[in-house]
């Protein structure tokens, strides 16, 4: 069992969030995790996972507790290193006048300084990133015309050309079909093996995370299960987790 460390990316001790209006939203989650750590979690709707991620981007600020990120309290220094994938990436206005390539551009620009002009090192990052997305086809087409997975993946890019060393997805899969959702998480799952890419996701399809994550957290507010996925098998984590039994249904073709 590892402990809490100056190695650890996200150290969150004993982390409360209570929104105003009173909404008790997480209370008393200790977690860490590690360089090369793939954690997916798991929870109902309104369970804190959203909120959870907000606290380790610094966008939501514990009530009680202490959250920290490569180390040190959350700042922009330690933001910089780390890319995000939001919930329900994908804009509803098919009138969104933005391309691909301008919008996977655009997540270049807190590595190179909002009043810096973007340059050559820039565009080559974002050709070699939608290639490595296989979006390279699609660099001209206006972004709120692209399918749900591949506006995902659009959204991927985009948090990839910074080089993260961090990365956060939020049901980055939701109203993906199961064939570009395997994909999807290949891509995921090579970028952890092969850039070394540390992955903290939430998601509903535990078939999925499970395959995917090395470690699972369960969270309903609370935090019910922190362990690796192999120990994850037990069914009533889940039912407790979710207060009513669930089924979970395995992706054995998931590599
Ligand atoms: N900005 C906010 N102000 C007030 N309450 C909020 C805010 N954001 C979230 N909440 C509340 O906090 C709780 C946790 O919400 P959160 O979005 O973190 O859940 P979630 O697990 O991501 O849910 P989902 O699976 O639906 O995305 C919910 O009760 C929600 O209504
Ligand atoms: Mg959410």
């Amino acid at each position: 069992m590892q402990t809490a460390n100056s190695s650890s990316i996200v150290d969150l001790e004993k982390v409360g969030v209570q929104y105003e209006g009173g909404v008790q939203a997480l209370e008393n989650i200790s977690l860490q995790v590690y360089q090369r750590d793939i954690v997916g979690i798991i929870g109902p709707n309104g369970a804190g996972k959203s909120t959870l991620l907000s606290v380790v981007l610094g966008l939501v600020k514990p009530t009680t507790g202490e959250a920290r990120l490569f180390g040190k309290p959350i700042s922009s220094d330690g933001l910089r290193r780390v890319g995000y994938v939001p919930q329900k990436a994908q804009p509803r206005d098919i009138n969104f006048p933005s391309t691909v390539y301008e919008t996977v551009l655009m997540g270049r620009v807190p590595k190179a300084g909002l009043f810096h002009r973007l340059g050559k090192q820039d565009h080559q990052k974002v050709k070699e990133v939608l290639e490595q997305l296989e979006l390279f086809d699609l660099k001209d087409r206006r972004i709120g015309l692209l399918s749900g997975g591949q506006s995902q993946r659009v959204f991927l890019a985009k948090a990839l050309v910074s080089d993260p060393e961090l990365l956060l997805l939020d049901e980055p899969t939701s109203g993906v079909d199961a064939h570009s959702r395997k994909e999807f998480y290949d891509v995921l799952g090579r970028l952890n093996q092969e850039s070394g890419v540390t992955l903290i996701l939430s998601s509903h399809d535990i078939g999925i995370v499970t395959t995917l994550a090395k470690r699972v957290v369960c969270i309903n507010r609370t935090l019910f299960f922190c362990g690796d996925t192999s120990e994850f098998t037990s069914s009533s984590i889940l039912a407790k987790t979710y207060d009513y039994p669930i089924e979970v249904v395995r992706h054995h073709d998931h590599a």
